[in-house]
């Protein structure tokens, strides 16, 4: 286990006892792509590469690793998160790797956010001969450490996987449409849900209504209140708020309806948070 965020690079380096000197394909967890990496797989395991990269082009080049490619499509150097980007040609977060990666990542300092980078780790294949091929995905992909495309990916998520299934408890009051999710322990009451939706365990439900492509986790409680294109963390509550759309909710995070007597907003902003008023 990687005890600190000191880099992709140091997440491989944690694992080496483990890869050995097996190939193996680093999967970053918050990618999602809409197409399958069994052929790339397949084809880095019957070829001579020491390592692939699946590349996107994107309008926001800055935001990602990025790949300088020449004429022919070869790479001719990456670049992590670069200030001016020579390309538009992002790393997407799936990268196959040989053994020779584990060389590459000893040669590394951290950088300038006091990480090793598996973008350097590359660069340093690349700088002594190493082979490094590249394929252009035709899929879309989606990089979930984002607001938007996080809940991008519970669109698609729940259009393309979601089953009906319920296993909590539902009153006859409530009416519920569309395929739903209900998880143990949870309990619907007066309420309408109209699917895709799933809803975690232990979570309560009472005079509202959830809209499609809500996804609510573990423990949250929604009371009077209208959701629609929402994530909630474990824990999360919304009591008595008109109307809640295409919104993130952290763990444990409320959002309430201010029931005092002046019009003032009282706020608690988690890192990165953002609040439309
Ligand atoms: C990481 C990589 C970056 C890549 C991105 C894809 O960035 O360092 O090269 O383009 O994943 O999601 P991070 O998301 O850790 O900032």
């Amino acid at each position: 286990m990687q005890e600190e965020p000191l880099g992709l690079a140091h997440a491989v380096k944690v694992a080496r006892p483990f890869l050995g000197r097996d190939p193996f394909v680093m999967y970053l967890g918050d990618n999602l792509i809409g197409s399958a990496i069994s052929t790339f797989c397949r084809d880095f395991v019957a070829g001579e590469v020491d390592a692939t990269l699946l590349l996107k082009r994107v309008g926001n080049p800055s935001a990602f690793g990025i790949a300088e490619i020449d004429g022919q499509g070869r790479i001719t150097k990456l670049v992590e998160k670069p200030k001016e980007p020579k390309s538009n040609l992002a790393l997407v977060g799936i990268y196959l790797f040989s053994e020779k990666i584990h060389d590459a990542i000893d040669q590394l300092k951290p950088s300038w956010r006091g990480e090793l980078e598996i973008t350097d780790a590359i660069q340093v294949l690349l700088d002594h001969g190493g082979l490094v091929s590249s394929h252009e995905i035709a899929s879309w992909w989606l990089d979930t450490g984002k607001k938007d495309d996080l809940l991008t990916a519970n669109t698609v998520v729940l259009d393309e996987w979601l089953k009906h299934q319920l296993d909590g408890e539902v009153d006859s009051l409530s009416e519920l449409t569309g395929r739903v999710r209900l998880g143990q322990g949870s309990r619907v009451i007066n309420s309408k849900l109209r699917g895709p939706v799933v809803i975690g365990e232990n979570v309560r439900i009472e005079s509202s209504f959830i809209g499609p492509f809500t996804s609510i986790g573990d423990g949250c409680r929604i009371l009077g209140s209208v959701l629609e294109h929402c994530v909630l963390l474990e824990q999360a509550c919304v009591e008595g708020v008109d109307r809640l759309e295409d919104s993130l909710l952290g763990k444990g995070s409320a959002v309430r309806k201010n029931q005092g007597s002046h019009q003032a907003y009282r706020l608690m902003i988690g890192d990165d948070s953002e609040v439309l008023l």
